[in-house]
């Protein structure tokens, strides 16, 4: 996304002193931002412990939590909330519990960053496009919205955010779109490469058959110029209004 955006973050870290990072994973957006602003305290949380102990920069720390049972930060602590890709492990009826808890931990006046993807690939008739939808509906269908980002700005102002902001970007995925869209289409084609036998047992093809299509896959990602929509979401907690908060969110826990 850097390489494609040509930077972290649209919106200006100016005067701003703590920053939560939700689904932080390894912590690439998080140290690359803290390495940028050395006077900014950097937050990263995940559920899983991967950031537990690694040695992080003094301006950095790290949260085991689970944010679907509410974020374990007291109110008005943060100045800036940015999550990212969290499309495929938020369930649809707990985005609003969870964009609720974000303006919660926000300060009056702080801001959020949003971005997530559209859930399938743009065009359609590739083989490895079919196989990574095949995925997605046997494993999401359900329990996660195909195109959350496309209903982010309806959820923030729900939540009382205000200054809602919404941009659109297609990613090329293949090597049509030079280096960044060749690392896209790389990771496209290895998280259905390691899904083979998730893929097999529920889209009903063989082994075989699955071989054959992804040995076709990476090229026929460039011949159809597939692309994601990736969607860019900023907006601004009111300094005197009370967030919402939703009564079905769980409480507070961690792991
Ligand atoms: C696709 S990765 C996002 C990576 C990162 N935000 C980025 O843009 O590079 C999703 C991350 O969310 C974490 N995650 C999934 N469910 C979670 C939950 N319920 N609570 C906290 N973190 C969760 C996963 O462990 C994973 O690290």
């Amino acid at each position: 996304m850097r390489y494609t955006l040509r930077t972290n973050c649209i919106v200006p870290l100016n005067d701003v002193k703590r920053v939560l990072d939700i689904g932080c994973s390894e912590g690439t957006w998080m140290l690359e931002m803290a390495n940028d602003h050395p006077h900014t305290r950097f937050s990263g949380l995940d559920i899983v412990e991967q950031m537990k102990d690694r040695v992080l920069p003094k301006n950095c720390d790290f949260y085991c939590a689970d944010i679907l049972q509410g974020l374990p930060f007291s109110d008005a602590t943060f100045d800036f909330v940015h999550q990212r890709f969290m499309y495929s492990f938020v369930p649809n009826d707990s985005w609003q519990g969870l964009v609720a808890e974000m303006a919660r931990v926000l300060k009056p006046d702080g801001r959020i960053h949003l971005v997530e993807r559209h859930f399938e690939l743009g065009r359609y008739q590739t083989d490895v496009v079919s196989l990574l939808g095949a995925f997605n509906r046997a494993i999401h269908e359900n329990q996660v919205s195909m195109a959350i980002c496309d209903r982010l700005d309806e959820l923030l102002d729900e939540a009382g955010f205000v200054d809602i902001d919404r941009k659109c970007i297609n990613i090329p995925v293949g090597d049509w779109g030079g280096i960044p869209g060749r690392l896209m289409g790389e990771a496209v084609v290895s998280w259905v490469q390691d899904s083979r036998e998730i893929i097999v047992q529920r889209s009903g093809l063989t082994h075989q058959e699955f071989d054959a299509q992804m040995e076709r896959a990476y090229d026929g990602l460039s011949e159809a110029r597939a692309y994601y929509s990736v969607f860019l979401y900023t907006a601004r907690k009111p300094v005197n209004k009370k967030s919402k908060r939703r009564k079905s969110m769980p409480l507070m826990g961690s792991c």
